[in-house]
């Protein structure tokens, strides 16, 4: 049985380290759910508006200057209150479905568990962007971080590896334990998808999940 008997307003986010599939899955789910006749807006973070598109662009990419993780964290933030404020929750007012390609919960794996930033000093920033917006449901895929980085690196030429892409596989190790430390607190917003099944079996799960 599905998850939510009506999709209508809800908000559902996509999580994971590089190379679990995020974007393919949730390319998928948009399809699934639009098949069901539930109105769909298909988003992502760091971006999803112009101007959050424009620090997507300053945070993924290299600086000769040192960037600081609490800059990283307020310039996230910056452009989750745009994104928030111009398209989440209008669209969640209007009855659409929100599919959301990271969110909030990325900057505590990454940023947090990552770069070392404070639960508080995000939190902090989660309240005032958000008030009591979160997501509905969250859907994190995982994967042992080798499989995921070689994954990813199969798909992404030397050259274009980016700021986060760039970092040791120790980082990823923090980023993914931060993942599933917040999946067991908040057991009942999150659904753990096992990413190093074959897709077929991945998609198997989330129609179940969501049909
Ligand atoms: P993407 O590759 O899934 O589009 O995400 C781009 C990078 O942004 C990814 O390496 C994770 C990073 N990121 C954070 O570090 N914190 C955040 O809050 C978000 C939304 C993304």
């Amino acid at each position: 049985m599905s998850i939510f008997p009506d999709f209508s307003g809800k908000f559902i986010t996509f999580e994971g380290i590089e190379g679990v599939g995020k974007s393919t899955n949730i390319t998928f789910v948009a399809e699934l759910l639009q098949q069901k006749g539930v109105e769909v807006l298909l988003t992502r973070e760091p971006g999803g508006t112009p101007m959050g598109e424009e620090l997507r662009r300053i945070l993924l990419a290299h600086h000769t200057e040192e960037v600081l993780p609490e800059t990283e964290t307020l310039l996230l933030f910056a452009g989750r209150a745009q994104h928030v404020h111009n398209l989440i929750a209008p669209a969640l007012r209007a009855g659409k479905c929100v599919l959301c390609d990271r969110f909030t919960d990325a900057t505590y794996a990454y940023q947090g568990g990552g770069r070392g930033i404070s639960t508080t000093f995000i939190s902090t920033l989660e309240q005032m962007v958000q008030g009591d917006l979160r997501p509905d449901l969250t859907l994190l895929f995982d994967l042992p971080v080798d499989i995921g980085l070689q994954r990813a690196k199969s798909r992404t030429a030397n050259s274009s590896v980016d700021r986060f892409e760039a970092e040791e596989l120790t980082f990823f190790m923090r980023v993914r334990k931060q993942y599933l430390a917040r999946a067991k607190i908040a057991s009942a917003r999150y659904k753990i998808i096992d990413a190093s099944q074959p897709l077929a079996e991945v998609q198997s799960n989330l129609r179940q999940l969501l049909v």
